[in-house]
C-alpha cells in the first residue's frame, strides 16, 4: 500500500512510498482511509515533563505517521465488536494514519453519517477531542469569561465554538487582527491580539502558545480559576516573576488529549451531522502535497485545520 513515509533527505521530511500492509489486531477494524487531518504536535514533537513525543523529524525512515484519519470499513473488528465492513467512520491512533490502510481499536472510532465529509471528521480526532476535553476540564462555562489563546488554530477554533456552544464568553486571542478575521463568527465574544485589553478575573484559559503569555494569563485568574496548558507553539520559555505563583487558589494545570476517543468523537461528530460545528478547514489538498500544507501549517498561514484528500 502507499502511505506517506518518513524520509530525512526531502522537504517537510515525508514522502508517498510503498510500505506493509497493516494486520488489525482482534479488537481492531482495517480501515480504507480516504481523509487525513495534521496537527502541529505530530509534526513537531514535543518533550514534556514527564515524556517525550517524537516528531516526525525524530522518527526513523520509513516510519508512517499521523493520528486522524476517516475513511471505510474494509474489514470489520475480528472479535465481533465495532461497526460492519462499508461503515464510513472516523478514527485515532499514535500512528499510521497517513496511508491507504489504517488498522484502528474500536476505541478509537466513531460512525460517520452519510451527510457528513470525511474531510471535515478527519479534522476532528485530536483538534476537536482535545478542546473538548480541555473545556470540560474548567467546569460549567455558561455565562463565564474563557480565554482561548491560539485560537486561530486547529484546537483553538474547536474551542472558541465549543466554548460559545456552551454559553462562554468566549475570549479568542490571536497573533495578528488578520488572523482573527473570522472568529466572532465562530461564535467569539471578543477578539484580541495577544492579551490586550483582557480584563483580569477570568475563569479558565485554554492556552495552546505557552512562552511568556502563559505568565502572563496566569495573572488574569480569577479567584479558583484555572489554566489548561494545552500546548506551546510559541516554542518559549514561561518565566514567573518571585511571588507570581503566591496567593489565592488560582491553578496552572497540564493538559493531555488521552485515548478512548470513541464517545467524544460521536458527539463531536453529531455536532458537525447538525450543522452546529464547522471543521474550520483552511487548507484542503491531496496528500501528495503535504510537504507544502505542512510549511504552509508553521508558517500560521493556515485559519484552521489543513485536511488531504487520500488518493
Ligand atoms: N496536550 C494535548 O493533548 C494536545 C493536543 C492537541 C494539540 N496540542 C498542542 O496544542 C497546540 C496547538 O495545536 P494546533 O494543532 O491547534 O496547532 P496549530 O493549528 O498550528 O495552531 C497553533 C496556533 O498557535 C499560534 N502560535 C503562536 N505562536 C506560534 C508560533 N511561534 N508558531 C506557530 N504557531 C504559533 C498560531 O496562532 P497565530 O498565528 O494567531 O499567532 C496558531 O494558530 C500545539 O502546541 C500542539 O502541540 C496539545
Amino acid at each position: 500500500m502507499l502511505a506517506l513515509v518518513v524520509d530525512h533527505d526531502v522537504p517537510a521530511e515525508l514522502r508517498l512510498g510503498e510500505t506493509a500492509e497493516p494486520v488489525p489486531a482482534s479488537d481492531e477494524v482495517l480501515v480504507e482511509v480516504r481523509a487525513i487531518s495534521l496537527n502541529h504536535g505530530e509534526q513537531r514533537g514535543a518533550i514534556f515533563n514527564y515524556g517525550e513525543l517524537r516528531g516526525v523529524a525524530d522518527q526513523p525512515a520509513g516510519y508512517v505517521p499521523g493520528w486522524d484519519a476517516a475513511g471505510v470499513v474494509r474489514t470489520a473488528a475480528a472479535d465481533g465488536s465495532g461497526p460492519p465492513a462499508g461503515s464510513r467512520v472516523v478514527t485515532f491512533g499514535p500512528s499510521g494514519a497517513w496511508a491507504q490502510l489504517r488498522a484502528v481499536p474500536v476505541a478509537e472510532l466513531a460512525v460517520v453519517p452519510d451527510g457528513v465529509d470525511l474531510g471535515a471528521a478527519s479534522a476532528l480526532p485530536v483538534a476537536g477531542v482535545t478542546a473538548l476535553r480541555a473545556l470540560r476540564r474548567l467546569g460549567f462555562v455558561t455565562g463565564q469569561r474563557v480565554l482561548v489563546t491560539g485560537a486561530s488554530g486547529g484546537v483553538g477554533r474547536f474551542a472558541v465554538q465549543l466554548g460559545a456552544a456552551a454559553g462562554a464568553h468566549v475570549i479568542a486571542s490571536v497573533g495578528s487582527a488578520a488572523r482573527g478575521e473570522d472568529l466572532a463568527e465562530l461564535g467569539a465574544a471578543e477578539v484580541v491580539v495577544g492579551l490586550e485589553g483582557v480584563e483580569p478575573g477570568l475563569h479558565g484559559v485554554l492556552d495552546n502558545v505557552g512562552g511568556p503569555q502563559l505568565a502572563q494569563v496566569f495573572g488574569l485568574l480569577a479567584v479558583g480559576g484555572s489554566v489548561q496548558s494545552i500546548g506551546a507553539t510559541s516554542g518559549e520559555p514561561t518565566v514567573f516573576e518571585p511571588y507570581a505563583t503566591v496567593g489565592e487558589l488560582r491553578s496552572l494545570q497540564s493538559f493531555m488529549m488521552g485515548g478512548g476517543l470513541a464517545g467524544d468523537l460521536a458527539v463531536l461528530v453529531g455536532m458537525l451531522a447538525e450543522g452546529c460545528l464547522d471543521p474550520q478547514i483552511g487548507l484542503r489538498g491531496d496528500w501528495k502535497d503535504v510537504a507544502s500544507a505542512v510549511e504552509t501549517l508553521f508558517a500560521r498561514r493556515i485559519p484552521g485545520k489543513a485536511v488531504l484528500d487520500v488518493s
